[in-house]
């Protein structure tokens, strides 16, 4: 029962040396050490398209929406091609497409739209594989007697418990929220099957895509989610969030805004004046993307399709770190390693890795390495109720350790 990370047949080559040249960042030395930023998971480097497009904003685009001036003018095109770009990389219709702060803001904002219409008794299920951001917004709703009910996960390899999810879903359930794949540990949620199952409960279905966006090409099309959330800074962008949502739920859910705002969405969901010149850097992100798609095939002709070829190419170079880190993590003695590691699961993960190594605490190895210019995490990365499961805590130390192998690191 596994979500391939990427289908297709062509492989074309993923050229580093390229994409280094992209990102001024990379350059960067440590005691005199090369950097190796395997810190994605919290925020990806971002190439010097995203920079420019920023830059470019302030320089001939800086005004609010909707004036009848050169300025205005600009930034509603910029904010129109922002959309157009976001709806390539979902596959969706730019109208169905929502800029905000951060993912967590736009949750909160929309699990509040969404429990307007909630009663006490509902019931929403929410899994112990997710980071806090889909968690704590749906379980502010017990204020008002909505039940939350959170799936297990198998502690061998960290993957949901597919039999327990079943069990929780019913006809009391209004939403479930899973994520796509799993901050901590990497994993990849079934999340088009689980859709299946949430809709013929009649119940809606809210993916955090914030950890996958980064790994593989989302199609909420071909997955018939209601919602999706992720956050461009995750993927060469600016830090804010985006939410995907079927236009007729976008319509039929009431955010709260305030009176003069328009009422038409998306951009009733799109509280008070946004950051523009970020969202000029979250058109630039998805075209950066697709450019490496065409650097990959210099055939391919539409954004949608370079954006495919750009995954599939990345995720090839991935799967070869995550090969080589795992094997190398594997020739040290005390160390544990934590999710799916072997290579005949690959498709069932992506290149994220958390791993303990003996009685040393996490900041410890995260300090050691970071003074050799690598950059690593350390904590519980928000994952609470994951990193809460016993086996994931070691010796009275909590939070695991986590390191990432991700293309353009
Ligand atoms: C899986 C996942 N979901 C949600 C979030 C929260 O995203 P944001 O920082 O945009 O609020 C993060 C952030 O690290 C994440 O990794």
């Amino acid at each position: 029962m596994s979500t391939p990370v990427m289908h297709g047949t062509a492989n074309k080559t993923f050229d580093i040396a390229w994409v280094r040249e992209q990102f001024p960042s990379l350059k960067l030395q440590v005691n005199g050490h090369a950097a190796a930023f395997l810190d994605g998971p919290a925020g990806t480097q971002v190439p010097k398209q995203v920079m420019d497009a920023v830059q470019n904003y302030f320089v001939g685009a800086n005004a609010n929406t909707y004036g009848a001036f050169l300025t205005s003018r600009r930034n509603d095109e910029t904010i129109r091609s922002a959309r157009a770009a976001m709806a390539d990389f979902f596959n969706c219709d730019s109208n169905e497409v929502v800029f905000g702060q951060n993912m967590t803001t736009i949750t909160f904002a929309l699990a509040r739209a969404i429990g307007r219409e909630l009663k006490a008794g509902d019931e929403i299920v929410v899994t112990t594989l997710d980071h806090d951001a889909n968690v704590a917004p749906w379980r502010a709703l017990e204020e008002k007697g909505v039940v939350i009910r959170q799936v297990d996960v198998r502690e061998s390899d960290c993957t949901l418990d597919l039999n327990d999810l079943k069990r929780k879903i019913s006809s009391k359930t209004k939403l479930v929220a899973v994520g796509y794949a799993s901050n901590m540990v990497g994993t990849i949620n079934p999340v088009a099957e689980i859709t299946k199952l949430a809709h013929a409960a009649g119940a809606l279905m809210f993916i955090d895509a914030v950890h996958y966006a980064p790994h593989g090409l989302i199609d909420v099309k071909s997955l018939d989610c209601d919602f999706l959330v992720c956050s461009p800074y995750k993927f060469f962008g600016p830090h804010m969030g985006i939410l995907y949502g079927k236009r007729e739920y976008l319509e039929k859910f009431k955010p709260y805004k305030v009176r003069p705002a328009t009422n038409t969405s998306p951009e009733s969901w799109e509280t008070g004046t946004q950051v523009q010149e970020l969202i000029a850097g979250i058109g630039a992100a998805v075209d950066y993307i697709a450019e490496l798609g065409r650097h990959c095939d210099p055939s391919v002709k539409r954004r949608r399709e370079a954006l495919q070829t750009a995954y599939r190419a990345a995720h090839q170079y991935e799967t070869g770190l995550l090969s080589r880190l795992i094997a190398g993590l594997q020739t040290i003695p005390g160390v544990k390693m934590f999710g799916i590691t072997h290579a005949k699961r690959f498709d069932e993960r992506c290149a994220t890795l958390s791993f303990r190594l003996g009685g040393h605490h996490p900041t410890e190895i995260a300090t050691f390495l970071g003074e050799r210019g690598i950059f690593t995490w350390d904590g519980n990365f928000y994952a609470l109720n994951l990193s809460d499961v016993n086996s994931l805590q070691g010796d009275k130390r909590p939070g695991p350790l986590l390191g990432s192998a991700q293309s353009h690191s």
